[in-house]
């Protein structure tokens, strides 16, 4: 009944590529008299109807044997890569796809390390090791019973149910590996999952080990998180578990609701995860979603309560672009072109919205366009999602405003091609001219030059630039030289 029913569900969910693999796996575990399975989250997708990229086989027996014994049956033979001291290998076929293998494993944990303690084990000690019942379901490559499921703690109920839990003791599952935690909150939230009750507590309560994972570890998960469809349900739990706080207490810190003479402000937490949202519905760039957490990361530190106008984050935006770099560094973040693009767009949250309120003028559309330069479409597409006030007629007024913000900058760039534009001087240019070496001076004259560009006081022309320039220099008392 077991083999039928799996059976029917590889044939509709393995590709015929895979379902050839697995035979091929399966005849060469034969040929060394191998019993071996699948196991894992190849067998948690298909049943899911969702793509694996890899495979995880466990077998009984020696792992690095049986990727030989795979890898034999390629013609030319593939290479195997093996980590002698874990006895896993892995092959990688033609076409991309990673197939690894590891004995069966029984293994206890040490209270400060994740390095656990490995004993050769059968396949049911190895399931009971596995961190969730959806991710310890096992499928049989042996000959007699090949396809059949094996299932011992109903990983298929918890799929139907959309459950996460894990087979054991919750309080042993995590503490044995405390990154299992975080995995709970990605699955959930990747899957539209619930972490089942007690699964949950036991997060809350063994939270602290999180520590003794590496940060990297860490981020990686939350990356997954936050390129899910709705990543607040992540972030939800990882705040409400207690978690959040232990890697990314800037942003626990947005949480919570002030009241000083009857008047309070939103909460920025939920507001961002809103916002967050909202992005992640537009665009699945994961750099963009990092700008909607951070566009409003310092308002804790610039809170204040202004008698006659209740509360003001002054200076969020500029102090915000600065925090980026040290949470960057924090979450092991890379510190590269996308943190630029992140602290960009942090910088400039508000200015899209600040025009939409006042009388739009050329030259503030010529410097947005400048400073947003090719980012424009996604500082956009930030602000819009960051309009999330309940009242609906005001978010319709803020939003026809933008798209008059939208149709102006799209006719001020038409007509000055403002975005991917250089100034007609540059610095080497001034220094020629007037025969200065690099100095303080150059930049002040060629800053002034793109200014007076920016603000509409000169045509966007060499040779006003030119008059303007040296102008300028006179009034420092610099005149060109011959
Ligand atoms: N596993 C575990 N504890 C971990 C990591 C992994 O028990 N901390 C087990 C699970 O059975 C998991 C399998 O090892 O299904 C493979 O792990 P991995 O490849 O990291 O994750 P997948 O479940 O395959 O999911 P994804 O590819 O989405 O990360």
């Amino acid at each position: 009944m077991l083999l039928h029913y799996f059976c029917t569900q590889m044939d509709i969910t393995c590709t015929k590529e895979e379902r050839q693999l697995l035979e091929r796996i399966a005849a060469a575990a034969d040929g060394i008299n191998m019993p071996c399975y699948l196991i894992g989250g190849f067998v948690r997708d298909k049943l899911l109807g969702r793509n694996s990229k890899d495979a995880d086989i466990v077998c009984v027996g020696d792992g690095i044997a049986l990727a030989n014994a795979v890898a034999a049956t390629f013609e030319p033979k593939l290479q195997v890569s093996f980590f002698k001291n874990f006895g896993t290998a892995q092959i990688k076929l033609n076409n991309g796809f990673e197939v690894e293998f590891v004995g069966a494993r029984k293994e206890s944990y040490q209270e400060h390390s994740r390095k656990p303690l490995v004993e050769i084990g059968t396949l049911v000690d190895d399931q009971n090791r596995r961190d969730f019942t959806i991710n310890a379901m096992a499928i049989s490559l042996c000959k007699d019973d090949f396809g059949a499921l094996i299932d011992p703690f109903n990983g298929v109920g918890d799929l139907e149910a959309k459950i996460i839990q894990t087979p054991l003791d919750a309080d042993i599952t995590f503490s044995d590996d405390p990154l299992r935690m975080m995995r709970a909150i990605r699955f959930a939230t990747q899957l539209n999952f619930v972490i089942e009750e007690k699964t949950l507590a036991s997060i809350a309560r063994n939270k602290e080990r999180i520590k003794i994972i590496s940060q990297e570890r860490i981020t990686d998960e939350l990356n997954k998180i936050i390129a899910s469809k709705v990543p607040s349900v992540g972030f939800d739990l990882l705040y409400r578990t207690g978690l959040l706080e232990y890697f990314f207490p800037q942003m626990t810190l947005l949480a919570g609701v002030e009241i000083i003479e009857g008047k309070g402000h939103k909460d920025n937490f939920y507001h961002t995860l809103q916002v967050l949202d909202n992005v992640a519905y537009r665009s699945n760039n994961l750099w963009l979603r990092w700008a909607a957490i951070l566009h409003d990361i310092a308002k804790p530190p610039t809170k204040r309560f202004e008698m006659g106008h209740g509360w003001t984050f002054h200076g969020h935006d500029a102090l915000g672009k600065k925090m980026c770099t040290p949470i960057f560094r924090q979450l092991k973040l890379p510190l590269n072109e996308h943190l630029k693009y992140v602290a960009k767009l942090v910088g400039l949250h508000l200015r899209p919205i600040s025009l939409s309120k006042e009388e739009i003028t050329d030259s503030a559309m010529r410097r947005l366009l400048f400073d947003a330069g090719e980012d424009l479409e996604d500082l956009m597409m930030l602000c819009e999602s960051d309009i999330t006030s309940k009242n609906k007629q005001k978010v319709r007024r803020f939003l026809e405003n933008f798209e008059i913000v939208k149709q102006r900058l799209k006719i001020v760039e038409e007509q000055d091609k403002i975005r991917n534009w250089q100034p007609p001087i540059d610095g080497a240019e001034v220094m020629r001219i007037f025969n200065l070496p690099p100095s303080r001076e150059v930049g002040f004259i060629k800053t002034a030059v793109r200014e007076a560009i920016l603000d509409g006081l000169i045509p966007n022309e060499y040779d006003a630039a030119y008059s303007f320039m040296i102008q300028k220099a006179a009034e420092m008392g610099i005149i060109p030289q011959p």
